[in-house]
């Protein structure tokens, strides 16, 4: 698949534009930039900068809105851990009514200590160690949700050898163009994920006879940040044909996994919508009489969340504006030429406008945050926000030239907590040790 064309060609949404779109930000006439109430300098003040701040409101409101856009069907949030994997915000998809999508073991321990019950997790990922199928089956999770014909031997020997049953839906994979990044798309045929869908009928009846698994249904994930719903429409009736072959086989399905990739409005692109999201499934699963699931990530967290960052120095004219954070804290610029607005937290940012590179300090040319934007310098010791960063930003981050891991706050409305501390320089090597023979 082709690339899209980077989204840095498109005319950028105004400062006001972009905090007016995001109902969590405001700005006050003395306190520059607020997210729910709280001056972010404020916390920048208390914390240092680069910091993470999260929306408790923002991401709340969102849950509630996407679970709204469910109603009347029997359809479960299985929030994608991934995404933004803190504890707190785990705990409040949990409170939220969201079950959690998990890939790995440490991901399922984490939703685990968050309070999310085993119930109420699903596992996905395109290859799953005999330990985390171990521990996924000890746990009792809700489902597996199996990629391949050689994991659903593993499990079922695993389960077998446990004296369990496992649930497992099949991951399919419909041969859909997601229409996003080709980092991001998951859904085509040359993939590494799922089986193919041509495939799934004879995988499925074999699952059915191997002891220690229970066929429920399938899955699909096709993509991330998909603003379009066709791709959904083609993806879901392909899985709909599917489970009325399989039916018609004398199989049981109970289940639909409808995967995640709802995309949010970075720039001034329209966000997908939860209601048209739920029309597309109610479309193609609503009269099949099955246990529906989704696993968003992005949507529900994304908006919710700015990266803070201080101004060192600009030079060249002010062509370029050197930020204390860098692409070792939010890579997504560099790997997916991804577009995130940037907005000075300081009231009365006054002077010309011009087209601004702005940079992070790492010793590479990709540690570029935005190219050509079109702002304001902001002064050296000045704040910006680097906007919609509560998903794939603090989940992502290196340590890379030996920058610490950020601190991480959270806000709801006026208040503010520290959420994970500055990480110290010294964690970097403390774990590392120098042998005998290199002295
Ligand atoms: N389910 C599965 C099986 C997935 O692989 C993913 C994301 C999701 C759900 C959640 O997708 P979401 O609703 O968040 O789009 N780091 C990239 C995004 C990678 C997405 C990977 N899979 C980025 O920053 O754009």
């Amino acid at each position: 698949m082709a690339a899209p064309a980077p989204l840095t060609t498109l005319p950028d949404p105004s400062e006001a534009e972009l905090i007016a779109s995001r109902p969590h930000l405001s700005r006050h006439a003395m306190d520059g930039l607020l997210m729910d109430g709280v001056p972010l300098n404020a916390i920048a003040d208390a914390l240092g900068t680069p910091t993470w701040v999260y929306s408790v409101p923002a991401m709340r409101l969102r849950l509630a809105e996407l679970t709204a856009a469910l109603a009347g069907l029997d359809a479960h949030i299985h929030y994608a851990v991934k995404a933004n994997d803190h504890l707190a915000v785990l705990r409040l998809m949990h409170d939220g009514g969201a079950g959690a999508d998990v890939v790995s073991g440490g991901e399922l321990l984490r939703a685990r200590a968050a309070g999310i019950p085993a119930d109420h997790i699903v596992f996905s990922g395109v290859g799953k160690t005999a330990d985390e199928i171990r521990l996924a089956l000890a746990e009792g999770i809700y489902q597996i949700n199996v990629e391949s014909p050689a994991e659903l031997e593993t499990i079922s020997a695993i389960a077998s050898a446990m004296g369990r049953i496992a649930d497992i839906v099949l991951r399919i994979n419909p041969d859909v163009d997601a229409g996003t990044h080709a980092k991001i798309t998951t859904g085509k045929a040359d993939n590494k994920f799922g089986v193919s869908y041509t495939d799934a009928a004879a995988l499925y009846a074999h699952a059915a006879t191997l002891p220690g698994i229970r066929p429920q249904g399938l899955a699909l994930h096709i993509g991330s940040q998909i603003l379009n719903m066709a791709p959904y429409r083609a993806a879901f009736a392909r899985a709909a044909e599917l489970i009325r072959i399989l039916r018609a086989n004398g199989q049981t399905v109970t289940r639909m996994d409808c995967g995640g990739g709802l995309g949010i409005g970075y720039g001034d692109e329209p966000a997908a919508n939860p209601a048209a999201f739920a029309g597309a499934i109610r479309a193609a699963f609503g009269d099949m009489n099955l246990t529906l699931m989704i696993e968003p990530g992005r949507w529900l967290v994304g908006p919710a969340g700015v990266l803070l960052a201080s101004v060192i120095l600009t030079k060249a004219d002010e062509r370029f504006m050197v930020l204390d954070a860098a692409m070792n804290d939010l890579i997504r610029p560099a790997m997916y030429d991804a577009w995130h607005g940037v907005v000075p937290l300081a009231p009365g940012n006054a002077g010309p406008e011009r087209d601004i590179d702005i940079v992070g300090p790492v010793c590479e040319t990709g540690d570029t945050f935005a190219k050509g934007r079109r702002m304001m310098p902001v002064a050296a010791g000045k704040r910006v926000a680097i906007l919609d960063a509560g998903a794939y930003g603090a989940v992502m981050s290196s340590t890379y030239n030996a920058r610490p891991l950020a601190a991480i706050a959270m806000v709801d409305n006026g208040r503010w907590a520290t959420i994970r501390a500055r990480q110290p320089v010294e964690a970097l090597w403390s774990a590392e040790t120098i042998p005998d023979f290199t002295t």
